[in-house]
């Protein structure tokens, strides 16, 4: 018992609460950074988030450049021309404002900045090795999705439109080092918008709950992640001003990234070559697919399940295990229906056809190498038929 030795570390500071925003000047100063480059989307711009960032830097009187052009699905040119920017500006540090599109092209801006060559150079390793020689520039991530939860991430996930492929780079020197939650900055946030970026943090939750890595620190985390999830997505969902419903879902989503450096399972592996390959939205492609990996884990995942179903009927029922979690796959269809999301991915512009190809790219994929049960690609292309 016990042998492998394991390390469990919470690096980020989190600063959570309505009007955290105002904290960015002093988050700023306490890293030594005089000089941000506030890295956000076109469409975030023109909106409150922005106004409340930019607010706070003025009222700190902190000189700061703008890059406004991140692209919804983020593509390596977009970090190329942030890093110039930021060179040309004399830049210090990043603020990374937005959904983690916004964020993690920040991440990539402190290390291209400073390093020569493509972000291919720097991708993530088999075996997990750390190509980045850090420390980078101070990054400070301020979301206003509550979903990746990238701002306490060590991830920056990024497209080569080249490769035509997802890179990730992946080192403890991505980690922001504050991660400003401010439940204000999510009140604008769409409902199909919300509810998609919920179930990306729903399914971050439960894919690092069940995946077989000993980290009980995390399984914690995971659970209460998910309890808050049950409790508050479906209310931020119906009105996207119930700030308790607001803060509870960022925290959760913060939550569910933490947990997930256990790591992921099938799902995501499922999900990502739709994003890459149909445009979908990553959490929209998680809820798609996450009913029917539920089904496939059934009997591996029975414990955890049980517990998820008790979760959601918040009482201690007689039933036997199996039945509890049986229970737990039909509880979480019926949030996404709830949630207003069409099952099916018929329905979202997935031709039958293609299924076979995806599944080669989502075997490809590593988080479905610590899912709870071993799949093949048979099994991924299964999974695909049966979410279509
Ligand atoms: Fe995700």
């Amino acid at each position: 018992m016990f042998e492998k030795i394991t390390t469990f570390s919470f690096p980020t500071r989190i600063i959570f609460g309505v009007g955290a925003t105002r904290q960015v000047p002093g988050c700023l100063e306490e890293n030594g950074a005089h000089r941000p480059l506030v890295v956000t989307d076109p469409g975030l711009r023109a909106a409150p988030p922005f106004k409340a960032v930019v607010s706070a830097l003025q009222g700190g009187g902190v000189h700061y450049e703008v890059f406004d052009g991140v692209h919804p699905n983020p593509v390596e040119e977009d970090v190329v021309k942030a890093a110039e920017t930021y060179r040309s500006a004399g830049c210090d540090s990043v603020i990374g404002l937005g959904g983690g599109s916004a964020i993690d092209v920040a991440k990539a801006t402190v290390v291209m900045a400073r390093e020569e060559g493509t972000l291919a150079d720097f991708e993530a390793q088999a075996g997990g090795m750390d190509r980045l020689k850090g420390p980078y520039d101070p990054i400070i991530a301020i979301p206003t999705t509550a979903g990746t939860g990238t701002e306490v991430g060590r991830s920056s996930v990024i497209t080569s439109q080249k490769l035509r492929r997802k890179i990730i780079i992946f080192s403890p020197w991505l980690m922001p080092r504050r991660a400003i939650l401010d439940p204000e900055l999510t009140v604008s946030l769409p409902p199909s918008l919300t509810a998609a970026t919920g179930m990306d943090a729903f399914t971050h939750c439960l894919e690092s709950l069940t995946c077989p890595v000993y980290h009980p620190i995390c399984d914690a985390i995971a659970i209460h992640g998910l309890e808050l999830i049950i409790r508050y997505l479906e209310r931020a969902t119906r009105n996207g001003q119930d700030i308790e419903a607001r803060g509870n879902m960022l925290v959760a989503a913060s939550m569910g990234a933490i947990a997930f450096q256990k790591d992921l399972g099938a799902t995501h592996s499922l999900a990502h070559p739709l994003s890459t390959e149909f445009g979908l939205h990553h959490g929209l492609a998680n809820a798609l697919c996450l009913p029917a990996v539920m089904r496939f884990n059934l009997d591996a995942a029975a414990p955890h399940y049980a517990r998820l179903a008790r979760l959601y009927r918040d009482s201690n029922s007689k039933e036997t295990e199996s039945r509890e979690a049986a229970a737990a796959v039909q509880l979480v269809e019926g949030m996404i229906e709830r949630l207003g999301i069409q099952r099916g991915l018929r329905n979202h512009g997935v031709p039958r056809e293609v299924l076979e190809g995806l599944s080669k790219s989502a075997f490809a994929d590593s988080c479905h190498k610590t899912n709870i049960r071993a799949c093949t690609q048979d099994d991924l292309l299964r999974l695909y038929q049966e979410s279509w």
